[in-house]
């Protein structure tokens, strides 16, 4: 059976056409930001309150012996998902936090002064200020990989920021403003060639593409399940089982040691538990595990498939329209940035909001990317799962007829 959107969006709550924005139903084009949720996910986090509700790993009664199972259940969901050994799998609250983890957990202990890391300049503020603070910490220097004027990172362009003193090269596989699918296995090998780690923030791809964490060979990727139709604060960092021994926790108490001692000595488990110190989100776990099952059910390829095929019914027609320039005409992952020529971004988001068009606008938490876009601030238009060609044909609409709108509001 071929991919069947309106059976797909009855699964979503928020996606009910009782729900209404300034009297209109709801157009949601920010699932870059967060997606909604099926409520086969809304159900499993209500099981846990509901049927399961016990701490996990810190004790011997048999209800608390299920929730050490769902925890084992979630992270053997999360490597298959992204093919990895179910060793490899830290809970984190999201992307930001396990990034944070791979910066001070790993890069403040390795990192002295002169050794440098790579990043590049559409990097989200999560993969650029951890870095800037360990960079002040350890003198280390940052580097940053030329963009083509596509905003691709090709194998010359990284080559020519890789020296024998880098260390750590942290890149997006997929950026959050322009959308452009990143080679990670290529940036993965030429971190390698010069003896560097490469960390990859897999935000914005592992919820819509393939992830392949053994065979592109990186060493660590991070991602948030609120993205991916799962529940926030709860996303995940994976890590090489050989990195993870080195690294440090960012987090120290309850459940990531065997001793401690009132020398101060402390012997700390091993991976992942070493890094889950504190009560976990379990019924971000318990729902986590359902989103990806329920992304499996759909398949991360037929989705990938199905955000392109929005992303590109919505570029033919947003390239037509005379005042409407777009950043990202080559991107091929369901995002769209563009602006209306002479049209601040927000004024653009505020009209569109007016007809019950969610989309973001502003820097998108990539703050250095301006000189890059030769502009401050931009519209970003991102798809997922759920999207139809209705949401498509109601928001260029507002784009056609937007013109005249806001002419007769500035003339105003
Ligand atoms: C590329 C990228 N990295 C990191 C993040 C931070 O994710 P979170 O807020 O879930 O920690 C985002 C969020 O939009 C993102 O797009």
């Amino acid at each position: 059976m071929g991919y069947n959107v309106d059976s797909i969006r009855k699964q979503f709550p928020m996606l009910d056409e009782s729900k209404k924005m300034q009297g209109h139903s709801l157009v949601y084009l920010d699932n870059s930001s967060t997606t909604f949720k099926p409520q086969c996910v809304i159900d499993a986090i209500s099981s846990y309150y509901t049927d399961l509700t016990a701490n996990a790993h810190r004790g011997d009664y048999d209800l608390l012996y299920r929730m050490d199972v769902e925890v084992l259940n979630t992270r053997k969901a999360v490597a298959r998902f992204v093919n990895c050994d179910v060793g490899e799998v830290i809970f984190t609250s999201g992307t930001t936090m396990s990034l944070n983890q791979v910066a001070y957990g790993y890069g403040l202990k390795h990192l002295s002064k002169g050794d440098e890391i790579v990043i590049s300049e559409e990097e989200h503020a999560s993969n650029v200020l951890p870095w800037f603070e360990v960079a002040k910490k350890t003198g280390a220097i940052i580097k940053f990989v030329p963009l083509t004027e596509s905003g691709i990172i090709t194998e010359t362009n990284l080559r020519s920021v890789m020296s024998n003193k880098t260390k750590i090269v942290s890149l997006a596989h997929v950026g959050n403003v322009l959308g452009n699918i990143h080679n990670v296995s290529m940036m993965a090998r030429v971190a390698h060639e010069y003896g560097a780690i490469i960390s990859i923030d897999g935000a914005q791809s592992v919820p819509h593409l393939k992830t392949d964490f053994k065979s592109w060979d990186i060493d660590f990727l991070s991602f948030s399940a609120h993205k991916m139709c799962g529940p926030t604060g709860i996303g995940c960092l994976i890590g090489k089982a050989n990195l993870l021994t080195e690294m440090d926790p960012l987090i120290s108490g309850g459940g990531n040691n065997v001793d401690f001692h009132i020398d101060g000595s402390v012997e700390y488990l091993s991976a992942p538990a070493k890094f889950e110190a504190g009560t976990q989100n379990l019924s971000g776990i318990v729902g986590f595990r359902t989103a990806i099952e329920f992304i499996e059910s759909i398949g991360i390829d037929n989705i990938h498939k199905h955000d392109r095929e929005m992303a590109e019914y919505a570029m033919e027609k947003m390239k037509n329209i005379d005042d409407i320039i777009i950043y990202n005409k080559e991107a091929k992952n369901g995002i769209i940035t563009f602006n209306r020529k002479d049209v601040f971004a927000q004024d653009e988001a505020t009209l569109l909001n007016s007809k019950g068009i969610a989309v973001r606008s502003g820097q998108h938490c990539a703050k250095i990317l301006d000189n890059f876009l030769k502009c401050k601030a931009t519209v970003r238009i991102s798809t997922y799962l759920y999207t139809n060609k209705a949401d498509i044909d109601r928001f260029v609409d507002v784009l056609l007829e937007g013109g005249d709108i806001l002419d007769a509001y500035f003339s105003n």
